[in-house]
């Protein structure tokens, strides 16, 4: 999993660079049109009265920009972020010290939002709702509750699994938005702002082979972008064109839809030990030795986006066009009488 090219999932590798080709306005931001037409809205509007911004819920595959969009409202509100996780906080005090040390408007950014333990929850409901902290003193019968007053701040959750989230805690979000894989001209686009960045040449057509590599993820496209300039550097003068990416994509296997040997292999289970489906999550997790959790947030999003993979209520099923495209020896007219 770790050595894989095309995994959305952050690696440490990533981090070295990430802050600078990370955009740090909304207009540097590319994509999700809709949701960032909102988020200006709503934040002009909270600056214009004075007011914290609304809480919002940011959820979607990893790599499409989550922790970047949280960093920009801060930035577009002109306060301080304070970023933390979901398992970095064990003890209701964690949560009450970070709470009670905000400023005035201030964001208060948690990743994985949805592994938040439940008494630490509890304490985020009147935070959330009243910017309040309410303190139990004492125990058994003389215990009482005060309440102590907070600054008002604005809690930007991240979580690649909202279905995992309490529905109290999700209920308490004003602004609940899906980030969607993006668009080949969206990357293409992200790409060639990267690599002006990156400090190589590239052309609109080296750009978009890159991009369609991408699983619609821009962190997938940087990272493949600078493999493709390694490639670059010593084999084409620092120019990638369209040969140049496609030599270097083919070096690293993977291939024109973003596929690599992983994906390769989990489809080729399917076909192979399952019929091509269905097949449960745990058996197929078993079968390819991978973690369920990982297959469910990493591997599937993208294969089911480009419909090479669906869900049923009795499990996964590989398609039709799936097996097209590996080339595996698999008919449609089989497939049909199975499902
Ligand atoms: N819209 C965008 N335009 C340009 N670059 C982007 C965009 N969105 C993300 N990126 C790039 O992709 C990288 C990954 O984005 P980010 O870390 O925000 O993803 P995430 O959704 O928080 O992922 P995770 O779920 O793993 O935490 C960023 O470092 C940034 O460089
Ligand atoms: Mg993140």
């Amino acid at each position: 999993m770790e050595e894989r090219i095309i995994s959305a999932q952050r690696r440490n590798e990533d981090d070295l660079q990430d802050s600078s080709l990370r955009p740090r306005s909304l207009d540097d931001f590319i994509g999700q049109e809709k949701l960032k037409d909102n988020l200006s809205v709503f934040i002009e509007a909270a600056k214009a009265r004075g007011d914290s911004l609304d809480h919002v819920l940011l959820y979607g595959p990893p790599g499409l920009g989550k922790t970047t969009l949280s960093q920009i409202i801060a930035i577009e509100l002109g306060v301080n972020l304070r970023a933390t996780s979901g398992p970095a906080i064990e003890r209701p005090g964690d949560l009450a010290a970070v709470l009670t040390n905000l400023a005035p408007y201030d964001v208060l950014f948690i990743d994985e939002i949805h592994r938040l333990n439940r008494t630490v929850e509890e304490i985020l409901y009147p935070a959330m709702e009243d910017f309040a902290l309410d303190i139990i003193i004492g125990k058994g019968p003389s215990a009482r509750s005060l309440r102590l007053d907070l600054a008002p701040f604005t809690l930007i959750g991240a979580t690649t699994r909202a279905g995992a989230l309490s529905s109290p805690l999700r209920d308490r979000f004003g602004v609940v938005a899906r980030l969607e894989f993006y668009q080949e001209q969206e990357l293409q686009t992200i790409v060639r702002r990267a690599a002006k960045i990156l400090q190589v040449g590239i052309d609109e057509q080296g750009a978009l082979t890159i991009a369609k590599s991408s699983r619609g993820t821009p962190r997938v496209a940087n990272r493949l972008l600078k493999r493709v300039r390694d490639f670059a550097q010593v084999k084409a003068n620092n120019f990638i064109n369209a040969e140049v990416a496609q030599q270097a994509l083919r070096l690293l296997q993977v291939d024109e839809l973003g596929l690599d040997e992983v994906d390769r292999y989990l489809l080729q289970t399917m076909v192979e030990k399952f019929n091509g489906g269905p097949v449960g999550l745990d058996t197929l997790a078993a079968a390819i030795a991978e973690e369920a959790e990982t297959i469910e947030d990493v591997y599937e999003p993208y294969l089911m986006q480009i419909g090479f993979l669906q869900r049923t209520p009795r499990g996964r099923v590989v398609t039709a066009r799936a097996c097209r495209h590996l080339g595996l020896n698999y008919t449609e007219k089989e497939q049909n009488t199975l499902w």
